[in-house]
């Protein structure tokens, strides 16, 4: 992860998953980056986010589009820590973690975003009722910082179905 998190800040001691598994994400910046919702329980094992199915499912769609997995892509999720039982995190999480993420996306500087599921939208957007992916997926987001010098910076970002949904319904 390109930068740190602190799970003894008082953001973190706030967080209903100050105790859960944090997974950091991890690679190249400058290039794609991917944010999903919050990792699950293959990702707590191997300590990266999106290696369980939903992982396979983003790198054989991105291999078979000419885009290498691992050096292309940096991995990040909307929430860092793993919520029991996989449970959609709520509001007050996704708020949490937000500055985290921000801060993230700030350093790595990706030219393009893909927004897996409503989650990662809605913690884009900094609106955590960003509403169903149905209405988002596909659009053209710009994101950007406005500023000028080498805080500068703009991505764009498309959101799309989360690879868990598409397991669940292939057509998707
Ligand atoms: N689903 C996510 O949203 N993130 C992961 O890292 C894994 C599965």
């Amino acid at each position: 992860m390109i930068t740190t998190i602190d799970k003894a800040s008082e953001r973190c001691l706030k967080c209903p998953l100050v105790d859960q598994q944090l997974v950091p994400s991890f690679g190249p910046t400058g290039k794609w980056m991917i944010i999903g919702e919050a990792p699950g329980r293959w990702e707590v094992q191997k300590g990266q986010p999106f290696v369980g199915q939903s992982g396979q499912v983003l790198r054989s769609t991105l291999t078979s589009l000419g885009i290498h997995p691992e050096n292309d892509v940096y991995y990040a999720n909307a929430v860092k820590c793993h919520p029991p039982a996989n449970k959609t995190p709520s509001s007050t999480i996704i708020n949490q973690c937000n500055p985290y993420l921000w801060e993230e996306i700030l350093a790595v500087k990706p030219t393009k975003i893909l927004l897996t599921g409503g989650v990662a939208v809605g913690a884009a957007l900094f609106r955590t009722q960003a509403g169903p992916i149905t209405s988002w997926r596909g659009a053209g987001l710009i994101l950007e910082t406005k500023l000028e010098g080498p805080d500068q910076w703009s991505a764009y970002a498309v959101p799309t179905w989360h690879p868990a949904a598409i397991l669940r319904s292939p057509d998707k």
